[in-house]
């Protein structure tokens, strides 16, 4: 199975997408949890990304899908993969399938998670990710039970540099002006599964995996 989920910052792609693979069996990659990895090791990748992660814009086409390709031929993609951030733009989606078709098939289905404005704000503003195993926490609407430390594996939570309101805001014109056109590009296909991603967290998950029940093993 060879998912995308495509929503704006905020709207739930990281959290569902670590239950959503594990429905699916299926790695989860995302670029952003890639990118930051490399920020936070002071790798070239991650000094080339830092500047733009921290504006809220998007890291160059050229970079990111050089990063995402050798990603994808490691082995545990062989088989499917869930796609958390990627693509982002038209050329990205182009090359994905070019990509795709090379190996053989295509994306079988993009899972659109709809939310709000205000909403995104709202969860942006109190996200907390653990700096060992990546989970993500709200201060509000997922708390860890310790301020700060992560319930699964007792590492301490960090705010992302990009989650101030003001970034968050421009994130979500860059995601109007540049991502969004991919919900038509992947409707026009016949693949686009679209879900409200309002609510607690569980009612979510229950509803990406209605959506993609038939794609499971
Ligand atoms: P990336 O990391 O992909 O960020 P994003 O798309 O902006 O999405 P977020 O991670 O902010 O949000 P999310 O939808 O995953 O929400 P989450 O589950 O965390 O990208 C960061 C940067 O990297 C980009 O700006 C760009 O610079 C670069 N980049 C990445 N990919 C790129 C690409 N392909 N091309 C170019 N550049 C790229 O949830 C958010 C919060 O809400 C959490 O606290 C969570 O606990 C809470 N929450 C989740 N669900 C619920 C719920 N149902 N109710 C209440 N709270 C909830």
């Amino acid at each position: 199975m060879r998912l995308v989920l495509v929503g704006p910052p905020g709207a739930g792609k990281g959290t569902q997408a670590q239950y959503v693979a594990q429905y699916l069996i299926v790695p989860k990659i995302s670029t952003g949890d890639i990118f930051r990895a490399n920020v936070g090791q002071g790798t070239p990748l991650g000094m080339q990304a830092k500047a733009f992660m921290d504006a809220g814009d998007l890291v160059p086409d050229e970079v990111t899908i050089q990063m995402v390709r050798d990603r994808l031929a490691e082995d545990d993609a062989v088989k499917g993969f869930l796609l958390d951030g990627f693509p982002r733009n038209l050329p990205q989606a182009r090359v994905l399938d070019t990509l795709l078709l090379d190996l053989g098939g295509g994306v079988d289905a993009v899972l659109e998670m709809v939310v709000d404005d205000d909403e995104v704000v709202r969860r942006l503003s109190g996200r907390r990710t653990c700096r060992q195993c990546g989970r993500i926490w709200h201060i509000d609407f997922e708390p860890p039970t310790t301020e700060d430390i992560c319930d699964g594996c007792g590492g301490p939570l960090f705010q992302r540099d990009d989650d101030k309101e003001e970034t968050i805001r421009h994130r979500l014109v860059v995601y109007a002006e540049q991502t969004s056109p991919l919900v038509s590009y992947y409707a026009d296909k016949g693949i686009l599964v679209g879900i409200d991603a309002t609510g607690p967290v569980d009612d979510v998950t229950e509803r990406a995996i209605a959506a993609l029940r038939r794609y499971a093993h």
